[in-house]
Protein backbone atom coordinates (compact mmCIF):
# COMPACT_ATOMS: atom_id res chain seq x y z
CA UNK A 1 0.00 0.00 0.00
CA UNK A 2 1.48 3.59 -1.09
CA UNK A 3 1.19 6.43 1.65
CA UNK A 4 1.63 9.81 0.25
CA UNK A 5 1.32 13.26 1.94
CA UNK A 6 -0.94 15.75 -0.88
CA UNK A 7 -1.15 18.43 1.57
CA UNK A 8 -0.67 19.43 5.60
CA UNK A 9 -2.91 17.11 6.94
CA UNK A 10 -3.81 15.05 3.94
CA UNK A 11 -2.70 12.05 3.23
CA UNK A 12 -3.49 9.08 0.68
CA UNK A 13 -3.30 5.45 0.80
CA UNK A 14 -3.23 3.83 -2.38
CA UNK A 15 -3.33 0.21 -3.77
CA UNK A 16 -2.74 -1.06 -6.79
CA UNK A 17 -5.10 -4.16 -7.58
CA UNK A 18 -4.44 -6.87 -10.44
CA UNK A 19 -5.51 -10.16 -11.59
CA UNK A 20 -9.67 -9.25 -11.02
CA UNK A 21 -12.18 -8.40 -13.55
CA UNK A 22 -13.45 -5.02 -12.82
CA UNK A 23 -16.67 -4.70 -11.43
CA UNK A 24 -16.74 -8.45 -11.79
CA UNK A 25 -16.82 -7.67 -15.96
CA UNK A 26 -13.60 -5.61 -16.80
CA UNK A 27 -10.55 -7.10 -17.45
CA UNK A 28 -7.65 -4.53 -16.56
CA UNK A 29 -5.25 -5.95 -18.50
CA UNK A 30 -2.78 -2.79 -16.78
CA UNK A 31 -4.32 -3.05 -13.06
CA UNK A 32 -6.43 -0.06 -11.33
CA UNK A 33 -5.49 1.97 -7.78
CA UNK A 34 -8.10 2.42 -4.89
CA UNK A 35 -7.23 5.38 -3.11
CA UNK A 36 -8.55 6.34 0.18
CA UNK A 37 -7.64 9.47 1.85
CA UNK A 38 -7.46 10.48 5.47
CA UNK A 39 -7.76 14.67 6.06
CA UNK A 40 -7.06 15.63 10.13
CA UNK A 41 -8.08 18.46 11.96
CA UNK A 42 -9.04 18.35 15.79
CA UNK A 43 -11.39 15.72 14.19
CA UNK A 44 -9.80 12.82 11.43
CA UNK A 45 -12.23 12.25 8.50
CA UNK A 46 -11.38 9.31 5.77
CA UNK A 47 -12.49 9.53 2.67
CA UNK A 48 -13.67 5.81 1.28
CA UNK A 49 -11.73 3.31 2.03
CA UNK A 50 -9.14 0.82 0.89
CA UNK A 51 -7.86 -2.70 2.49
CA UNK A 52 -5.66 -5.34 1.53
CA UNK A 53 -7.24 -7.95 -0.30
CA UNK A 54 -6.00 -10.13 3.00
CA UNK A 55 -9.08 -8.32 3.70
CA UNK A 56 -6.91 -8.18 7.88
CA UNK A 57 -8.09 -5.00 9.54
CA UNK A 58 -4.35 -5.05 10.80
CA UNK A 59 -2.84 -4.11 7.87
CA UNK A 60 -4.81 -0.88 7.67
CA UNK A 61 -4.20 -0.35 10.99
CA UNK A 62 -0.41 -0.60 10.30
CA UNK A 63 -0.93 1.60 7.43
CA UNK A 64 -2.71 4.42 8.70
CA UNK A 65 0.21 4.48 11.42
CA UNK A 66 2.73 4.66 9.19
CA UNK A 67 1.20 8.08 8.00
CA UNK A 68 0.80 8.85 11.70
CA UNK A 69 -2.99 8.65 12.14
CA UNK A 70 -4.18 6.85 15.14
CA UNK A 71 -7.21 4.68 13.51
CA UNK A 72 -9.20 4.54 17.28
CA UNK A 73 -9.19 8.36 16.41
CA UNK A 74 -11.16 8.51 12.99
CA UNK A 75 -14.34 10.23 13.99
CA UNK A 76 -15.99 10.17 10.37
CA UNK A 77 -15.90 7.88 7.47
CA UNK A 78 -17.13 10.09 4.27
CA UNK A 79 -18.43 7.49 1.72
CA UNK A 80 -18.33 9.52 -1.43
CA UNK A 81 -20.03 6.17 -3.29
CA UNK A 82 -21.22 2.93 -1.90
CA UNK A 83 -19.84 0.63 -4.56
CA UNK A 84 -18.21 -1.89 -2.85
CA UNK A 85 -15.01 -1.28 -4.15
CA UNK A 86 -14.23 2.22 -2.34
CA UNK A 87 -16.49 1.03 0.90
CA UNK A 88 -16.38 -3.06 1.25
CA UNK A 89 -13.99 -2.33 3.58
CA UNK A 90 -16.43 -0.60 5.79
CA UNK A 91 -17.43 -4.22 8.65
CA UNK A 92 -13.45 -4.54 9.03
CA UNK A 93 -13.11 -0.96 9.47
CA UNK A 94 -15.56 -1.68 12.34
CA UNK A 95 -13.50 -4.17 14.01
CA UNK A 96 -10.73 -1.28 14.88
CA UNK A 97 -13.01 0.99 15.64
CA UNK A 98 -16.62 0.84 16.74
CA UNK A 99 -17.75 4.72 17.16
CA UNK A 100 -16.55 6.43 13.80
CA UNK A 101 -19.90 8.26 11.97
CA UNK A 102 -20.66 7.38 8.47
CA UNK A 103 -21.30 10.59 6.35
CA UNK A 104 -22.77 10.23 2.94
CA UNK A 105 -25.96 10.96 0.90
CA UNK A 106 -29.37 9.53 1.17
CA UNK A 107 -29.24 7.17 -1.69
CA UNK A 108 -25.68 6.00 -0.30
CA UNK A 109 -27.21 5.45 3.49
CA UNK A 110 -29.64 3.34 2.33
CA UNK A 111 -27.10 0.99 0.73
CA UNK A 112 -25.09 1.18 3.35
CA UNK A 113 -27.40 -0.01 5.93
CA UNK A 114 -28.67 -2.78 3.29
CA UNK A 115 -25.22 -3.89 2.40
CA UNK A 116 -23.31 -3.86 5.64
CA UNK A 117 -25.95 -3.20 8.14
CA UNK A 118 -24.72 0.37 9.33
CA UNK A 119 -26.88 2.52 11.30
CA UNK A 120 -24.65 5.19 12.30
CA UNK A 121 -25.32 7.46 9.06
CA UNK A 122 -25.25 10.96 8.96
CA UNK A 123 -26.91 12.23 5.63
CA UNK A 124 -25.85 15.03 4.01
CA UNK A 125 -26.94 17.55 1.02
CA UNK A 126 -25.63 20.02 -1.41
CA UNK A 127 -23.34 22.53 0.70
CA UNK A 128 -23.28 21.22 3.80
CA UNK A 129 -20.24 21.38 5.82
CA UNK A 130 -18.39 19.26 8.26
CA UNK A 131 -15.47 21.58 10.04
CA UNK A 132 -12.92 18.92 11.55
CA UNK A 133 -11.02 22.64 12.86
CA UNK A 134 -7.43 23.10 12.22
CA UNK A 135 -8.71 25.41 9.09
CA UNK A 136 -9.67 21.83 7.52
CA UNK A 137 -13.12 22.32 6.24
CA UNK A 138 -15.32 19.50 4.06
CA UNK A 139 -18.04 20.36 1.97
CA UNK A 140 -20.15 17.66 0.31
CA UNK A 141 -21.51 18.25 -3.31
CA UNK A 142 -24.12 14.76 -4.77
CA UNK A 143 -23.12 14.14 -8.38
CA UNK A 144 -25.54 11.51 -8.91
CA UNK A 145 -25.53 8.69 -11.63
CA UNK A 146 -21.22 8.93 -11.67
CA UNK A 147 -21.63 6.64 -11.12
CA UNK A 148 -24.09 5.21 -8.78
CA UNK A 149 -27.16 7.14 -7.77
CA UNK A 150 -25.49 7.51 -4.78
CA UNK A 151 -22.34 9.29 -5.54
CA UNK A 152 -21.06 12.80 -3.68
CA UNK A 153 -17.78 14.96 -4.31
CA UNK A 154 -16.37 16.36 -1.00
CA UNK A 155 -14.24 19.09 -0.99
CA UNK A 156 -11.97 20.18 1.67
CA UNK A 157 -11.86 24.36 1.26
CA UNK A 158 -8.59 25.05 2.96
CA UNK A 159 -6.63 23.15 0.61
CA UNK A 160 -9.00 23.27 -2.11
CA UNK A 161 -9.00 19.85 -3.09
CA UNK A 162 -11.67 17.69 -4.30
CA UNK A 163 -11.54 14.55 -3.42
CA UNK A 164 -14.00 12.81 -6.76
CA UNK A 165 -14.12 9.33 -6.34
CA UNK A 166 -15.27 7.49 -9.80
CA UNK A 167 -15.41 11.14 -11.32
CA UNK A 168 -11.81 12.17 -13.17
CA UNK A 169 -10.56 8.24 -12.46
CA UNK A 170 -8.76 5.81 -14.34
CA UNK A 171 -7.50 2.17 -14.57
CA UNK A 172 -3.80 1.53 -14.49
CA UNK A 173 -1.53 0.99 -11.86
CA UNK A 174 0.42 3.40 -10.18
CA UNK A 175 3.87 3.06 -9.85
CA UNK A 176 7.13 5.30 -8.85
CA UNK A 177 4.87 8.29 -9.67
CA UNK A 178 1.63 9.38 -8.03
CA UNK A 179 0.87 12.95 -9.61
CA UNK A 180 0.39 14.30 -12.90
CA UNK A 181 3.76 16.84 -12.02
CA UNK A 182 5.78 13.83 -11.70
CA UNK A 183 5.22 11.47 -15.07
CA UNK A 184 7.16 11.39 -18.18
CA UNK A 185 5.79 11.60 -21.34
CA UNK A 186 5.36 7.84 -21.58
CA UNK A 187 3.42 7.72 -18.50
CA UNK A 188 1.00 10.67 -19.49
CA UNK A 189 0.44 8.37 -22.98
CA UNK A 190 -0.71 5.07 -21.02
CA UNK A 191 -2.90 7.35 -18.46
CA UNK A 192 -4.30 8.76 -20.88
CA UNK A 193 -5.15 5.37 -22.04
CA UNK A 194 -6.19 4.44 -19.16
CA UNK A 195 -8.11 7.10 -18.77
CA UNK A 196 -10.59 6.13 -21.80
CA UNK A 197 -10.66 3.06 -21.30
CA UNK A 198 -11.85 3.25 -17.34
CA UNK A 199 -14.24 6.11 -19.31
CA UNK A 200 -15.81 3.81 -22.03
CA UNK A 201 -16.22 0.93 -19.51
CA UNK A 202 -16.95 1.93 -16.91
CA UNK A 203 -18.94 5.88 -16.96
CA UNK A 204 -20.11 5.87 -20.76
CA UNK A 205 -23.33 4.65 -20.34
CA UNK A 206 -23.74 7.82 -17.75
CA UNK A 207 -22.21 10.85 -20.06
CA UNK A 208 -25.13 12.74 -19.39
CA UNK A 209 -24.84 12.68 -15.57
CA UNK A 210 -21.05 12.91 -16.18
CA UNK A 211 -21.18 16.52 -17.91
CA UNK A 212 -23.18 17.11 -15.12
CA UNK A 213 -20.77 16.66 -12.55
CA UNK A 214 -18.07 18.25 -15.02
CA UNK A 215 -20.24 21.32 -14.59
CA UNK A 216 -20.50 21.08 -10.71
CA UNK A 217 -16.76 20.91 -10.30
CA UNK A 218 -16.07 23.84 -12.61
CA UNK A 219 -17.97 26.01 -9.59
CA UNK A 220 -15.45 24.94 -7.28
CA UNK A 221 -11.61 26.84 -7.08
CA UNK A 222 -9.62 23.17 -7.49
CA UNK A 223 -5.77 23.28 -6.68
CA UNK A 224 -6.14 19.39 -6.38
CA UNK A 225 -8.14 16.59 -7.86
CA UNK A 226 -7.78 13.25 -6.12
CA UNK A 227 -10.08 10.41 -7.33
CA UNK A 228 -10.84 6.99 -6.09
CA UNK A 229 -8.82 5.58 -9.06
CA UNK A 230 -5.81 7.00 -10.13
CA UNK A 231 -3.68 9.84 -10.04
CA UNK A 232 -3.98 12.75 -8.22
CA UNK A 233 -3.59 16.26 -10.13
CA UNK A 234 -2.27 18.97 -8.26
CA UNK A 235 -0.26 20.85 -10.99
CA UNK A 236 -2.79 21.07 -13.78
CA UNK A 237 -6.34 19.70 -12.27
CA UNK A 238 -7.99 20.97 -15.36
CA UNK A 239 -6.05 18.46 -17.70
CA UNK A 240 -8.38 15.90 -16.24
CA UNK A 241 -11.78 17.75 -16.29
CA UNK A 242 -10.73 18.94 -20.13
CA UNK A 243 -9.99 15.37 -20.80
CA UNK A 244 -13.27 13.99 -19.24
CA UNK A 245 -15.29 16.76 -21.69
CA UNK A 246 -12.92 15.25 -24.72
CA UNK A 247 -13.93 11.44 -23.31
CA UNK A 248 -17.72 12.98 -22.65
CA UNK A 249 -17.70 13.73 -26.59
CA UNK A 250 -16.10 10.41 -27.69
CA UNK A 251 -19.25 8.49 -25.82
CA UNK A 252 -21.62 11.33 -28.31
CA UNK A 253 -19.59 10.36 -31.08
CA UNK A 254 -16.94 12.35 -31.92
CA UNK A 255 -13.43 10.57 -31.22
CA UNK A 256 -9.64 10.21 -32.70
CA UNK A 257 -9.02 10.21 -36.24
CA UNK A 258 -8.87 6.35 -35.72
CA UNK A 259 -10.92 3.64 -37.09
CA UNK A 260 -12.00 0.22 -35.67
CA UNK A 261 -12.11 -3.25 -37.95
CA UNK A 262 -14.94 -4.65 -35.80
CA UNK A 263 -14.90 -7.86 -37.79
CA UNK A 264 -15.22 -11.49 -37.66
CA UNK A 265 -15.31 -14.17 -40.71
CA UNK A 266 -16.68 -17.98 -40.87
CA UNK A 267 -14.89 -19.16 -43.75
CA UNK A 268 -12.04 -16.08 -45.02
CA UNK A 269 -14.37 -14.31 -47.59
CA UNK A 270 -14.80 -11.46 -45.58
CA UNK A 271 -11.16 -11.64 -44.14
CA UNK A 272 -10.69 -11.15 -47.62
CA UNK A 273 -12.61 -7.33 -47.50
CA UNK A 274 -11.32 -6.44 -44.52
CA UNK A 275 -7.56 -7.41 -45.84
CA UNK A 276 -8.21 -4.58 -48.54
CA UNK A 277 -9.70 -1.82 -46.19
CA UNK A 278 -6.64 -2.26 -44.46
CA UNK A 279 -4.46 -1.36 -47.56
CA UNK A 280 -7.06 1.23 -48.20
CA UNK A 281 -6.51 2.64 -44.72
CA UNK A 282 -2.63 2.38 -44.27
CA UNK A 283 -2.58 4.51 -47.95
CA UNK A 284 -4.90 7.07 -46.67
CA UNK A 285 -2.86 7.34 -43.26
CA UNK A 286 -5.43 6.70 -41.23
CA UNK A 287 -5.00 4.98 -37.91
CA UNK A 288 -7.14 1.85 -37.20
CA UNK A 289 -7.65 -0.98 -34.74
CA UNK A 290 -8.39 -4.24 -36.37
CA UNK A 291 -10.58 -6.56 -33.81
CA UNK A 292 -11.58 -9.90 -34.17
CA UNK A 293 -14.24 -11.03 -32.57
CA UNK A 294 -14.77 -12.91 -30.13
CA UNK A 295 -11.08 -12.71 -29.91
CA UNK A 296 -10.61 -9.38 -28.00
CA UNK A 297 -11.63 -8.74 -24.82
CA UNK A 298 -14.68 -6.98 -24.25
CA UNK A 299 -13.08 -3.85 -21.99
CA UNK A 300 -10.49 -3.39 -25.01
CA UNK A 301 -13.33 -3.54 -27.85
CA UNK A 302 -15.41 -1.20 -26.03
CA UNK A 303 -12.74 1.53 -25.23
CA UNK A 304 -11.12 0.81 -28.99
CA UNK A 305 -14.84 1.69 -30.37
CA UNK A 306 -15.51 4.40 -27.88
CA UNK A 307 -11.67 6.54 -29.09
CA UNK A 308 -12.59 6.23 -32.85
CA UNK A 309 -14.42 8.36 -34.92
CA UNK A 310 -14.94 5.48 -37.22
CA UNK A 311 -16.37 2.02 -37.01
CA UNK A 312 -16.16 -0.20 -39.87
CA UNK A 313 -18.49 -3.35 -39.21
CA UNK A 314 -17.01 -6.51 -41.53
CA UNK A 315 -19.19 -9.18 -40.51
CA UNK A 316 -20.99 -11.83 -42.54
CA UNK A 317 -24.57 -12.90 -42.18
CA UNK A 318 -24.46 -16.41 -40.15
CA UNK A 319 -28.16 -18.26 -39.64
CA UNK A 320 -30.08 -15.46 -41.61
CA UNK A 321 -28.69 -13.17 -38.72
CA UNK A 322 -24.78 -10.62 -38.08
CA UNK A 323 -22.39 -12.81 -37.20
CA UNK A 324 -23.23 -13.24 -33.59
CA UNK A 325 -20.03 -12.22 -32.07
CA UNK A 326 -19.96 -8.99 -34.03
CA UNK A 327 -23.42 -8.50 -33.58
CA UNK A 328 -22.81 -9.24 -29.41
CA UNK A 329 -20.11 -6.33 -29.77
CA UNK A 330 -22.61 -3.67 -30.95
CA UNK A 331 -25.14 -4.88 -28.23
CA UNK A 332 -22.29 -4.10 -25.57
CA UNK A 333 -21.49 -0.58 -27.22
CA UNK A 334 -25.26 0.09 -27.03
CA UNK A 335 -25.29 -0.82 -23.51
CA UNK A 336 -22.67 1.70 -22.81
CA UNK A 337 -24.60 4.85 -25.02
CA UNK A 338 -21.50 4.95 -27.33
CA UNK A 339 -23.87 6.95 -29.70
CA UNK A 340 -23.37 9.11 -32.79
CA UNK A 341 -20.18 7.08 -34.59
CA UNK A 342 -19.86 6.92 -38.46
CA UNK A 343 -19.76 3.42 -39.29
CA UNK A 344 -19.57 1.49 -42.30
CA UNK A 345 -20.73 -2.23 -43.02
CA UNK A 346 -19.66 -4.97 -45.16
CA UNK A 347 -19.54 -8.49 -45.32
CA UNK A 348 -20.25 -11.75 -47.52
CA UNK A 349 -23.31 -14.13 -47.06
CA UNK A 350 -23.85 -17.63 -48.69
CA UNK A 351 -27.46 -18.48 -49.50
CA UNK A 352 -29.01 -15.42 -47.89
CA UNK A 353 -28.37 -11.99 -46.30
CA UNK A 354 -30.43 -11.25 -43.29
CA UNK A 355 -26.83 -9.71 -41.33
CA UNK A 356 -27.71 -5.98 -42.79
CA UNK A 357 -31.45 -6.73 -41.16
CA UNK A 358 -30.51 -7.52 -37.32
CA UNK A 359 -27.74 -5.07 -37.46
CA UNK A 360 -30.39 -1.93 -38.45
CA UNK A 361 -32.89 -3.56 -35.43
CA UNK A 362 -29.67 -3.46 -33.13
CA UNK A 363 -29.17 -0.20 -33.69
CA UNK A 364 -32.77 0.92 -33.84
CA UNK A 365 -32.98 -0.92 -29.97
CA UNK A 366 -30.26 0.72 -28.69
CA UNK A 367 -30.85 4.13 -30.20
CA UNK A 368 -27.49 4.06 -30.95
CA UNK A 369 -27.75 7.07 -33.86
CA UNK A 370 -24.52 5.91 -35.75
CA UNK A 371 -24.32 7.92 -39.35
CA UNK A 372 -24.14 4.63 -41.48
CA UNK A 373 -22.19 4.74 -45.33
CA UNK A 374 -24.28 2.54 -47.54
CA UNK A 375 -23.39 -1.43 -46.20
CA UNK A 376 -21.91 -3.24 -49.10
CA UNK A 377 -22.87 -7.55 -49.07
CA UNK A 378 -21.13 -9.81 -51.88
CA UNK A 379 -22.01 -13.30 -52.52
CA UNK A 380 -19.66 -15.82 -51.24
CA UNK A 381 -15.51 -14.08 -52.03
CA UNK A 382 -15.96 -10.51 -52.98
CA UNK A 383 -15.20 -9.87 -56.50
CA UNK A 384 -13.26 -6.96 -57.92
CA UNK A 385 -16.40 -4.76 -58.13
CA UNK A 386 -17.64 -5.46 -54.69
CA UNK A 387 -13.83 -4.19 -53.83
CA UNK A 388 -14.26 -1.33 -55.45
CA UNK A 389 -17.27 -1.10 -53.54
CA UNK A 390 -15.54 -1.56 -50.29
CA UNK A 391 -13.04 1.31 -51.06
CA UNK A 392 -15.57 3.95 -52.13
CA UNK A 393 -17.62 2.84 -48.76
CA UNK A 394 -14.38 3.52 -46.87
CA UNK A 395 -12.99 6.51 -48.45
CA UNK A 396 -16.66 8.02 -47.65
CA UNK A 397 -16.25 7.27 -44.09
CA UNK A 398 -12.77 8.58 -43.83
CA UNK A 399 -14.61 11.68 -44.75
CA UNK A 400 -17.34 11.90 -42.91
CA UNK A 401 -15.31 11.08 -40.23
CA UNK A 402 -13.57 14.84 -40.38
CA UNK A 403 -16.63 16.20 -39.00
CA UNK A 404 -16.13 14.24 -35.53
CA UNK A 405 -12.50 14.16 -34.95
CA UNK A 406 -11.31 15.48 -31.33
CA UNK A 407 -7.68 14.53 -30.89
FE1 LIG B 1 -14.94 3.01 -8.11
FE2 LIG B 1 -18.18 3.02 -9.08
O1 LIG B 1 -16.65 2.34 -8.25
Amino acid sequence: MKKLKIADGIHMLSMNVEDILFEGIWEIANGVTLNSYIVQGEKTAIIDGVIGWDGIPETLYRNLAEIGVDPKKIDYLIVNHMEPDHSGWISNFRKIKDDFTIICTDQAGKMVSSFYGEDRIKIVKEGDTLDLGRGKVLSFHPVPNVHWPDTMYTYERGTKTLFSCDMFGAFGRLGEHCFDDELTPEEMDFFEAEGIRYYSNVMATFTPSVKRAIEKAKTLEIKTIAPGHGLVYRKNPQKIIADYVRFSRYAEGAGKREVTILWGSMYGMTAKAVEHTEGILQREGVKYHKLEMPLESESEMVATAFRSAGIIIAAPTYEYKLFPPVAAALNELGRKKIAGKTAFRFGSYGWSGGAEKELQEIMERTNLKWDFVESVEFEGAPKKEDLIRVEAGVLELIGKMKEKTVE
